[in-house]
């Protein structure tokens, strides 16, 4: 099993906020209000962007204790980095058309908003998480770990929505079932 699919494996199962270290560094922002109501909006199917952000998070935390960096920025940087309150799939607002592009920016102000001042490296984690989809690369580790996880989470969240060997190697492996309501489950 390459590294990639198990760390994702890992962080689409609830347990993984149980982990001491890890749950120690979100904790604080996974009680917040705004966080927990992100499981309301849909993201990839069947995941939530609670999910999905939850899965960043684990996963660019588990690169950063793997490769450098610092694992709780990273950890904190993932969570943070799709910090929006709108379904971008809702094409009838006009200001999602460009979501792509502005969502990180967007991410950003929200957390500011929430938290205050956001240390730089942090700040690299949420506005550059697109590239190369946005022309400016993330420069610190973290940053480039949130950007790889952001990644990896996604691509296999589609991929297991549309091949079904993919999605049976997720069913086995996780042990949980494919489903419109799984990704509710990540984070609470
Ligand atoms: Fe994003
Ligand atoms: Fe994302």
């Amino acid at each position: 099993m390459s590294f990639a699919w198990n760390t994702y494996c890992r962080a689409r199962l609830p347990e993984h906020t149980a982990e001491p270290e890890y749950g120690g560094y979100v904790e604080d922002l996974l009680a917040m209000p705004e966080l927990q109501g992100l499981a309301a909006i849909p993201h990839h199917i069947p995941t939530t962007l609670l999910t999905h952000v939850c899965c960043v998070s684990y996963a660019a935390y588990c690169l950063c204790k793997r490769y450098g960096g610092d694992p709780k920025i990273a950890a904190r940087g993932g969570l943070l980095h799709d910090l929006y309150y709108y379904d971008w799939h809702d094409f009838s607002d006009k200001s999602h058309r460009w979501h792509g592009v502005l969502h990180p920016g967007r991410a950003l102000k929200n957390a500011r908003a929430l938290l205050g001042e956001v240390d730089k490296r942090t700040a690299d984690c949420i506005h550059r998480h697109m590239f190369p989809f946005t022309p400016f690369p993330p420069i610190y580790r973290e940053s480039i770990a949130v950007s790889l996880a952001d990644k990896i989470c996604s691509n296999y969240d589609v991929l297991i929505a549309r091949l079904p060997s993919v999605r049976r190697r997720f069913e086995r492996d996780t042990g949980l079932t494919f489903n419109a309501e799984e990704g509710t489950q990540a984070c609470t």
